[in-house]
């Protein structure tokens, strides 16, 4: 009895991982959906530098930092410079702060 018990528990996890899976890679599609909907892959790549650095580049220089979304929120709107090169980010004023939010965490989230 206790055997069955645990294997439909281990059925029960394993689904909940699955959907999980599913959950963030539909998460992270929508985000690049809206990266690209909103130019950012004109400039930028995950993996690559372009006009602008690369997103893991970004993500490994802010890694542990509490306030890096705050901050890449700031610089995804008002624009940067000086950070990366010599290349200025235009801003993006239309872009909204809670679609900036998203673009920022996954920003900080690619590798
Ligand atoms: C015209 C080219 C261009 C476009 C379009 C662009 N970027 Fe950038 N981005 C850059 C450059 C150049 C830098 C480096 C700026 C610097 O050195 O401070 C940069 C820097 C960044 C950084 C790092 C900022 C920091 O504080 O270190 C993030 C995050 C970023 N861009 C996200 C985005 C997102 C999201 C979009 C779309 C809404 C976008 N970029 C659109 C060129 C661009």
């Amino acid at each position: 009895m206790r055997m069955l018990t645990f294997a439909r528990a281990g059925v029960l996890v394993k689904t909940a991982l699955i959907v999980c899976a599913g959950f963030l890679a539909a998460q992270a599609q929508a985000n690049e959906a809206l990266a690209r909907k909103n130019d950012c892959l004109g400039c930028h790549a995950v993996a690559t530098k372009l006009v602008g650095p690369a997103y893991k580049d970004v993500a490994a220089k802010y890694a542990g930092q509490p306030d890096a979304q705050a901050n890449l929120v700031q610089s995804i709107r008002n624009g940067s410079v000086g950070k990366w090169g010599e290349l200025p980010m235009p801003a993006h004023p239309k872009l909204s702060e809670a679609d900036a939010k998203k673009l920022a965490a996954w920003v900080l989230a690619s590798k």
